[in-house]
């Protein structure tokens, strides 16, 4: 794993921005692991502002809400369109978000595994983190073993997604469908974007913590091929911060990165 700290959240979403874009141009038909969530809003805006060409793209979304249809204003399959997919030349055919309105929720879980596994795998899987510790909505105590399957959400999430629902935490859906750890951990590369203070103890634990499903980011530690990438205020509480800046200031495969971001 590695650490990059950006002295400001702008500068974070800009260097998750250019590691998409670099994937995207070394190869065009790059299949994208997607997250929603505020924190990505940043990230879609500037890669619409990129004018990259997701023409031969295909991207899987992390996550649904069980209950809510593709076009309810709530979904993820709608956040997607408005932030991202409304605004570039994908083809709308190669967008997967999970139907969280299928009636059969386990065959629409396997029927997406199947589809990531028939893409060929994700190339690089964008993830936020919950303050439960949760990527995509593996809550607390999710196998590291797990697929997509359905969730139900902790109090804590359906605190911090509230917003998005009038502020009224009940009316967030009690469950959602999910990639697993398992499915996240398939992914070639893993590229993990968390800002803000309030994401400070919970970044600290998943990152230098133990390895341990009541904090499923905890598991981004055991991926080969991991990024995670913070500004100030989230990364606050690492004790290994020293080290972090000395690789990223010293590795030659940063240097284009370090160049452009100062
Ligand atoms: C959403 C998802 C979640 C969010 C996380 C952070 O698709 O997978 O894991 O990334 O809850 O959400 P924000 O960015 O709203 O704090």
């Amino acid at each position: 794993m590695e650490v990059i700290i950006r002295p400001d959240v702008d500068r974070a979403v800009d260097l998750v921005v250019k590691l998409i874009v670099a994937l995207i141009k070394e190869k065009p038909n790059a299949t994208l692991g997607l997250a929603t969530g505020r924190t990505m809003e940043r990230v879609y805006a500037r890669l619409v502002a990129s004018g990259i060409s997701f023409a031969d793209c295909r991207t899987f979304n992390l996550d649904e809400y069980i209950g809510l249809p593709p076009d309810d204003p709530n979904s993820y399959r709608t956040y997607m369109n408005r932030h991202l997919f409304d605004h570039v030349d994908i083809d709308r055919a190669n967008t997967h978000v999970l139907d969280g309105s299928a009636l059969d929720l386990k065959k629409a879980a396997q029927d997406y595994e199947a589809k990531i596994d028939d893409a060929g795998g994700i190339d690089l899987q964008l993830l936020g983190i919950g303050v439960a510790g949760h990527i995509g909505f593996n809550e607390p105590l999710s196998s590291f073993m797990s697929r997509t399957r359905d969730k139900s959400l902790t109090p804590t999430t359906r605190a911090q997604n509230a917003e998005m629902f009038g502020g009224v935490s009940d009316k967030v859906p009690k469950r959602a469908l999910t990639m697993g750890v398992g499915t996240i951990l398939d992914a070639r590369e893993l590229v993990l974007l968390a800002t803000g203070c309030a994401k400070s103890s919970i970044v600290a634990k998943a990152v230098e913590g133990p390895i341990t499903s009541m904090v499923s980011a905890s598991a981004i530690q055991m991926h080969p091929n991991c990024k995670v990438v913070l500004d100030e205020g989230s990364a606050k509480e690492l004790q290994g911060r020293d080290y972090y800046d000395f690789v990223f200031a010293n590795e030659p495969k940063w240097e284009s990165f370090r160049r452009v971001d100062n």
